[in-house]
């Protein structure tokens, strides 16, 4: 791969860049402390760089979305509070306050394709997840080098910037799903590997829609240094795979993309081999534990206060009360199961109240949660979506069925701009496509992805990320989730309309 003149882009680990064109610095996610209740670490450790990056003046600094290991607290208290900061304009504010509250007030938001010129041949453009949830990909133009940091973010397939030259994405899992999971182990093993089918399947989908000319794993995974959390290292049985575990089926589907797998720290025209990282791993893990022990054992080691029924009580209801409209119809509930104690915690309309489990709610989701990371998620430490994140939590459902209004609730329900939006894409596709002979809805009631690249094969429809299937005929979801799909004869009368405007915010062109 060839830079222009005076362009260098060094990975610094995990989904931080700093990237140096013309004179201009710009560093990109920089992760160096631990996430989610101390369980992610940056894996390979990158600590080594830390001084300089400190030490380092930027022009810009830009963080993609709130999730700690992009936006790294500690580290960003650390840095000249100068730096302009590239802020996605999400519908919630909540990244934009919380940079400002570190002391980022020179902030420029930018929304959907929003492009700024940051320099005489250097261009930035924001590429939002347009769905309900908060993420972002920056696509910088370096003097006609086209950089895209994906990240781990989904931008629908059919809005991907083309012609570019390195594409950094993600190819490893971020998720609780389905490794948090209480499933048998061949429940387990079937279900581990279709999502890794499926993160293989989506970066090469990304690889071939971008026509990127080389490909840099990126945004993960992380690893676990709490012993309690050690088996999701295991990068056979988990979505966490390394690189090395995927990298003959990237080039098999993707002949003739350059591959850049770099260490923290690289250039990325100059890669160093893989170290001990991936020649021994549980070595290199071993060590690194050692060396962060006081990091993870802060989660143990925190004081702490036992949380009450009270409080969870509380908590719920504050939840309830800010997630109305999402809740409204909703008839489910949540079995909470901590320091002994299984809360039955009704939802939406079947009551306003926590209460032991002989209370008549049916729960179909089960969460056992670490009291100490309930008191977290409680003292508004941490989100629900965090503390799931964390894998410290364990996960039960009956059916073993998707519900997106409980997970939504927990995940962005402290947010509710977010559960709004979601309530708002529920009850009106705002566009419609027609594909082979139908009318559907264009963004997956899922996440939102575009439904213009759907499979639609013997009476059905498939997402192409998260591969839920509905049936073309009555749009009843059949395998994934719940939710149904608006489908239609396309020779039937226009029932809606072809083509709504995009919700303003968060959408701008
Ligand atoms: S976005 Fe997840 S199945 Fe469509």
């Amino acid at each position: 791969m060839i830079l222009p003149h005076g362009t260098s882009i060094r990975h610094l680990g995990h989904a931080g860049f700093l990237v140096e064109h013309a004179g201009l610095r710009i560093l990109i996610d920089p992760w160096f402390h631990p996430a989610f209740l101390e369980a992610w670490f940056p894996y390979p450790d990158n600590r080594h760089l830390l001084p300089e990056v400190v030490a380092g003046r930027y022009d810009y600094l830009y963080v993609s979305h709130t999730h700690e290991d992009h936006l790294d607290e500690r580290l960003l208290a650390r840095l000249s509070r100068e730096t302009t900061v590239l802020v996605p304009r999400f519908r919630s504010r909540a990244l934009g306050r919380r940079l400002a509250a570190l002391g980022f007030t020179d902030q420029v938001r930018l929304g959907h394709r929003d492009r700024l010129r940051l320099g005489p041949d250097c261009t930035a453009t924001v590429l939002l997840d347009t769905s309900h949830k908060e993420d972002s990909a920056l696509l910088l133009d370096l003097g006609g080098f086209r950089f895209l940091d994906l990240n781990d973010c989904n931008t629908p397939m059919s809005e991907l910037p083309t012609d570019v030259d390195l594409l950094a994405a993600q190819y490893s899992g971020a998720m609780w799903y389905p490794n948090a999971y209480a499933y048998p182990p061949d429940t387990m093993a079937e279900k581990t590997a279709a999502v890794r089918a499926d993160l293989l399947d989506t970066l090469v989908r990304k690889v071939r829609l971008t026509g990127a000319r080389a490909y840099l794993p990126s945004a993960g995974p992380a690893c676990f240094l709490d012993p309690e959390l050690a088996r999701f290292n295991d990068r056979a049985a988990t979505i966490f795979p390394q690189w090395e575990d995927v990298a003959e089926e990237f080039a098999a589907a993707c002949p003739g993309v350059e591959t850049v797998r770099t260490a923290p720290g690289d250039e990325v025209t100059a890669p160093s081999p893989p170290g001990r990282w991936a020649t021994d791993p549980q070595g290199y893990l071993a060590a690194y534990r050692e060396r962060r022990r006081t990091e993870w054992q802060a989660y143990h080691a925190r004081p702490y206060r036992p949380p009450t029924a009270e409080e969870v009580d509380a908590h719920f209801a504050r939840l309830r009360l800010l997630n109305r409209p999402l809740l409204a119809d909703y008839r489910g509930g949540l079995r909470l199961i901590a320091q002994g104690s299984a809360w039955g915690v009704p939802l939406g309309e079947l009551a306003a109240r926590v209460e032991l489990e002989e209370d008549p709610a049916d729960p179909s989701y089960t969460i056992a949660v670490p009291p100490r990371a309930l008191r977290a998620v409680l003292d508004g430490r941490t989100g629900w979506e965090e503390a799931l994140l964390s894998m410290r939590l364990a996960l039960h459902r009956d059916p073993d069925v998707f519900d997106l209004t409980l997970l939504s609730l927990l995940r962005y329900g402290h947010q509710p701009a977010q559960t709004r939006q979601l309530v708002r894409e529920r009850a009106r596709p705002a566009e419609t496509i027609r594909r082979d002979g139908l009318r559907l809805q264009r963004y997956c009631p899922h996440a939102g992805e575009d439904l213009t690249h759907a499979v639609i094969a013997d009476g059905v429809v498939e997402c192409p990320r998260h591969h839920w299937r509905w049936s073309a005929e009555t749009g009843a979801c059949l395998s994934g989730g719940t939710l149904p799909l608006f489908v239609e004869p396309s020779e039937q009368p226009v029932t809606t309309p072809e083509s709504e405007p995009a919700p303003a915010e968060g959408h701008t062109t």
